[in-house]
């Protein structure tokens, strides 16, 4: 059975690499100005990897620096690698670097994941009790985020919802850490009923070598198991698709949305 996306989808394909930078970092701050018109805090949950890099980059750059609301602006990761935060390969530090240590944002709105702890299935239960007590959902609901932004990998995993891995079937928890055998590490990932009750979701993918990946995940079989992006259909929140044309290069019909 083909992918079907939720028939909320939005698929944007820009220039390149620059471009979708721009246009991410235009995302969340068309969606952070609109949500706090009527609301007191915007919340989002950050992508880690490479490529949210350069939308981090261009949000700590102006007019965003100077306009944005930081001190209403919340920032959660919606996975993490299980290392200390100071390691090369922590999301969080990521975004520190790009991000957080440039602009305005207080530090209570830096709600990171503790994966310093050695205990992983720890470090995922403690940060369950950190987006409970910030969301404070009512009973049976879960928390919603106003954004989250996804990346994408070649091998169609996103967040750190790999295929064949354990993660890929929490339904109940928000929260999970998840063996990825393939990579000889545990990670830490929001589970797909929490991305799903977001709002807004945004994959920001770029680059030739995504390609197929994204033609599978978007046109290909469904087949969330070994394409994990494939769980990631958010209702009644909007799902989002920002590519650039070389992560576009392999699509077939890019009017099918
Ligand atoms: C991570 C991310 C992961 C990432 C993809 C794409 O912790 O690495 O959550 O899902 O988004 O692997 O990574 P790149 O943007 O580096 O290609």
């Amino acid at each position: 059975m083909k992918a079907s996306l939720p028939t909320s989808s939005e698929l944007r394909i820009v220039a390149d690499a620059a471009e979708l930078y721009q246009a991410g970092a235009a995302e969340l701050a068309r969606q952070a100005r609109r949500v706090l018109e009527t609301a007191e805090t915007f919340s989002v949950a950050l992508a880690g990897g490479s490529t949210p890099r350069g939308v981090y980059r261009r949000l700590a750059g102006e007019p965003y620096r100077t306009d944005l609301a930081w001190e209403r602006i919340h920032f959660f990761w919606g996975d993490e690698r299980h290392v200390p935060p100071n390691d090369a390969d922590s999301n969080y530090r990521m975004a520190h670097e790009a991000l957080l240590s440039k602009v305005a944002v207080p530090a209570t709105n830096v709600h990171r994941i503790m994966s310093e702890h050695p205990d992983a299935d720890r470090v995922a239960r403690d940060y369950e009790s950190t987006l409970r007590e910030f969301f404070r959902p009512p009973a049976q609901r879960w928390p919603r985020f106003d954004l989250v932004f996804l990346g994408l990998g070649a091998d169609c995993h996103t967040a750190s919802l790999f295929p064949g891995t354990a993660a890929l079937h929490a339904r109940t928890r928000l929260v999970v850490a998840n063996r990825v055998d393939r990579l000889d590490a545990e990670r830490i990932t929001l589970t797909t009923p929490l991305f799903n009750s977001a709002a807004r979701v945004v994959f920001l993918v770029a680059g030739g070598d995504k390609a197929v990946a994204v033609s599978a995940v978007l046109e290909g079989p469904l087949d969330p198991a070994c394409k994990p992006a494939q769980l990631i259909r958010p209702e009644p929140g909007t799902l989002v698709w920002l590519i650039d044309r070389a992560a576009a290069s392999v699509l077939r019909d890019c009017g099918s949305f």
